[in-house]
């Protein structure tokens, strides 16, 4: 493969880490640059030993400023897209705005960018199946569903993609989207479903499991993801849109989530706090077809009960990671989202 630059931004998160790290080891001749803004979320030392290697340089700095973009789109083969903001309970308070500016303009920033100085490189945005909204069982949306995003997160995720597809239309641009389930895995910061309850768990703190636990998500393994993402890049055509997701069968609610996690930490079930309101709008299920994705090779390695077993093993082992995380901003956050509504905590 000819020597070829790869522009990631929000490489310091929990997916985009994953993804700079397999990407490095997969193809000796890539480069990649890491465009961070370090938030609460990001951590430069996500990226593990490729930090120190002479085919990685990280820069600091922000995708809605064009000054900072335009140099590195300059000198980029392929921009993959992974900054953003995340967490759907903090969309829904007082930083709504930031999941706009980021999830919607910082994509245009960057797109502007391409058209004007690198036409002919590749985009590829990572999206999420959060913009479908809530599917009814059975159903499982493809690729060509209508959009019907709920939460300020989904909804600036789903400007994002609607951004990135017109800069093909209108410009003639290499764009493509990956929309994938809920991840899990190694460096998610622990505010996400699954790193919190097994940290808390380890911690022998309540686990506030929201609205009985009857929520179906599915839950696909970090790197899993990360694979799925090479091959779109390898294999996959301008204009198009890819599902990625585990397809369990059965179906795991949280609440069976929780069960693995409380196996695999050996914690009591008493941790398990039921509370209600946290999470207006809390959508039902995700479902997502891809058989798309299927149809060029990929499926995922590991079932969710070795992938559950794997990464709380992972925690159990990484206490210093979690635990630094788990700071003074955090701890804000906590109580004020968790300290919330504190009359309804119990059904
Ligand atoms: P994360 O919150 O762990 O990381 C986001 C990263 O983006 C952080 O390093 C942060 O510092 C950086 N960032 C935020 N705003 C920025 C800005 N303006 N400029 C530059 N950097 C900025 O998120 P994640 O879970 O790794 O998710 C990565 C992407 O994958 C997101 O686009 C998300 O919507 C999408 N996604 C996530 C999941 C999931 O389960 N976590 C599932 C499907 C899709
Ligand atoms: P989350 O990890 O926030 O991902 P998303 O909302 O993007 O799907 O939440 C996953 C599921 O876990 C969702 O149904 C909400 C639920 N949940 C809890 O029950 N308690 C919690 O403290 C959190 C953060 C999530």
């Amino acid at each position: 493969m000819p020597e070829k630059t790869v522009l990631v931004t929000g490489g310091c998160g929990f997916i985009g880490s994953c993804f700079i790290r397999s990407l490095l080891e997969r193809d000796e001749s890539v480069t990649v640059i890491n465009l961070d803004l370090l938030t609460y979320a990001g951590d430069p030392e996500n990226v593990g030993e490729w930090a120190d290697s002479p085919r990685y340089r990280f820069v600091h700095g922000d995708i809605r400023n064009a000054a900072i973009v335009d140099p590195l789109v300059a000198e980029a083969h392929w921009i993959v897209n992974f900054a953003a903001e995340s967490h759907v309970d903090r969309s829904a308070g007082a930083m709504a705005g930031a999941f706009v500016e980021t999830n919607v303009h910082g994509v245009f920033v960057l797109l502007d960018s391409i058209k004007r100085q690198r036409p002919d490189a590749h985009f590829l945005q990572i999206g999420t199946d959060e913009v479908y909204g809530d599917v009814p069982a059975p159903d499982r949306a493809d690729e060509t569903a209508p959009l019907a995003p709920t939460s300020p997160y989904s909804a600036s995720k789903a400007g994002g993609d609607h951004i990135a597809m017109s800069f093909l239309r209108t410009h003639g641009l290499d764009v493509r989207i990956s929309r994938c389930t809920n991840n899990y895995g190694p460096f998610q910061y622990p505010e996400k479903f699954i790193p919190l309850f097994t940290t808390n768990a380890l911690e022998g703190l309540p686990l506030p499991l929201y609205d009985g636990g009857t929520q179906v998500r599915d839950w696909l393994r970090v790197a899993d993801h990360c694979d799925a993402l090479h091959l779109i890049m390898e294999q996959g055509q301008p204009g198009e849109i890819y599902n990625i997701g585990a397809n369990h069968e059965p179906e795991r609610t949280n609440t069976e989530i929780v069960r693995l996690i409380l196996t695999h930490t050996n914690a009591p079930e008493s941790l398990v706090e039921h509370r209600r309101g946290l999470r207006p709008g809390h959508d039902q299920r995700y479902a997502v077809s891809t058989e798309k994705l299927r149809a060029m090779g990929w499926s995922p390695k590991l079932d969710i009960e070795q992938g559950i077993a794997e990464t709380v093993r992972w925690y159990a082992e990484h206490r210093d990671w979690w635990q630094a995380k788990k700071d003074r901003a955090y701890q804000e956050f906590y109580a004020e989202h968790y300290g919330r509504d504190r009359e309804a905590a119990s059904s």
